[in-house]
């Protein structure tokens, strides 16, 4: 059938056959399909839905679109985590090295910051040396020697959803459940883990603005995961207000690095270890193995020693882990004007100013600011007293100040 036709069945609200979504995806990938005609057939899957078979299909036809990864070389459970993107979220670089010291094998591929949410792969580069575009082999190799590797993701893997991702973006079509699914989905089944932990993110910073939005779409992400024949399982966590004190390239990092040394916030902290505790309980299941607790792997000290051999076999210089980093040539700490309880800071407020300070990127390849960033010193419950400090602004450019701080004036409500 043309494309046309299935534009028409499917605004028809009929089911497409894998045979439909098989060509789709294959003439996606080709090049070979209008953009006009793919646009159209999204938005028509945007207003009529997938069923779950038909969203099985699509990610299935997706994940094989390109280079899949082969783990099989690795030993014991490959495990991999995937968060649908939230302000301050840093628990990757936490939870990697934690399954790793708990005896998983972690070989995850991230991405790059995305509008006012950031990416993991941009954190770690903070750290100098350290390289993220790996090739297969050095990426396997790196896992083999330390259990764990976190790599920037390829352009040819799941290459179907880089175009449906940057048509949907401009044509208004990205706020899908399935197509949404499909996409994080996709690039998890050819990534290659046998366990794929999902934490989707929930409230005014996420994608998903409702439990009941969120909860469907961690149900939708499972279904597909287990109809691919891996172990999966959701978590849904909030995302109203930044997860940890830190937002920025490495001020996360240090945080991080804080988490695992016994410190930190114990928001971060309890998130990172449900986490963690998900992962090793689909590791458990999958291959009836035992495994240490994450509570006790992170309180010996050995995931931040996982840490550091990761950084360090993927080049990293990892004295800046001790050291720290170099701190931002502007430090603009904010004070509060009234006293009261901090009532609200607004996750995608906060993820908006650390980008203008120069956290995030408004164009793709557009370099980062790696000392940019906010600080929370007060996050929602605290009492503040006025004239304490409430937040610190990090950048290399003195003239954002302004800016960031009259948005988190804004958004950063004390009662
Ligand atoms: N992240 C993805 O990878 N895809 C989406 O569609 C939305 C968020």
């Amino acid at each position: 059938m043309s494309l046309l036709g299935l534009i028409g069945k499917k605004r028809r609200g009929l089911r497409l056959t894998d045979g439909d979504i098989g060509a789709f995806i294959k003439g996606v990938t080709a090049g070979a399909l209008p953009d006009y005609q793919i646009a159209a057939l999204l938005m028509a899957i945007c207003f009529a839905g997938l069923d779950s078979d038909e969203t099985l299909s699509l990610t299935l036809h997706m994940a094989h679109s390109g280079k899949t990864l082969d783990l099989s070389s690795l030993p014991g459970v490959k495990a991999d985590k995937h968060s649908t993107g939230g302000v301050g979220d840093k628990t990757t670089l936490i939870v990697a090295p934690l399954a790793a010291a708990c005896g998983l094998t972690v070989a995850k591929l991230s991405g790059r910051g995305l509008g006012h949410t950031g990416g993991t792969v941009d954190k770690l580069e903070s750290v100098p040396g350290l390289q993220t575009a790996l090739t297969t082999s050095q990426f396997l190799a790196v896992v083999q020697k330390t259990g764990v590797c976190v790599a920037a993701q390829s352009a040819d893997l799941a290459p179907a959803d880089r175009v449906l991702y940057e048509l949907r973006d401009v044509t208004g079509t990205v706020e899908s459940i399935p197509l949404i699914a499909a996409s994080v989905m996709s690039k998890k089944l050819a990534a290659g883990a046998d366990c794929i932990l999902l934490d989707v993110k929930c409230g005014d910073g996420a994608f998903m603005k409702t439990p009941a939005d969120a909860q469907t779409l961690a149900d939708t992400m499972v279904s597909i995961g287990r109809g691919a024949g891996r172990s999966c399982r959701a978590i849904v966590s909030p995302m109203d207000t930044p997860l940890g004190h830190a937002v920025g390239n490495a001020l996360e990092v240090t945080e991080a690095v804080e988490v695992l040394r016994g410190r930190g916030p114990a928001d971060l902290i309890e998130c990172c270890l449900e986490l963690t505790e998900g992962l090793l309980a689909l590791a458990r299941e999958r291959s009836g193995a035992a495994y240490p607790s994450a509570r006790a792997k992170l309180a010996d000290g050995s995931a931040l020693r996982k840490l550091s051999e990761m950084l360090s076999a993927q080049g990293g210089d990892v004295s800046v882990l001790t050291r720290g980093f170099p701190p931002a040539p502007f430090i603009r700490e904010v004070l509060s004007d009234k006293s009261g309880e901090l009532a609200r800071a607004d996750a995608e407020a906060v993820g908006v100013a650390a980008g203008l300070l120069g956290a995030g990127r408004s164009r793709k390849g557009d370099p980062v600011d790696v000392s940019a960033g906010v600080l929370l010193r007060k996050k929602p419950g605290d009492a503040v007293t006025a004239g304490e400090p409430l937040y610190e602004l990090h950048t290399s450019a003195e003239a954002a100040l302004p800016a960031a701080e009259a948005l988190l004036r804004e958004h950063i409500l004390i009662h």
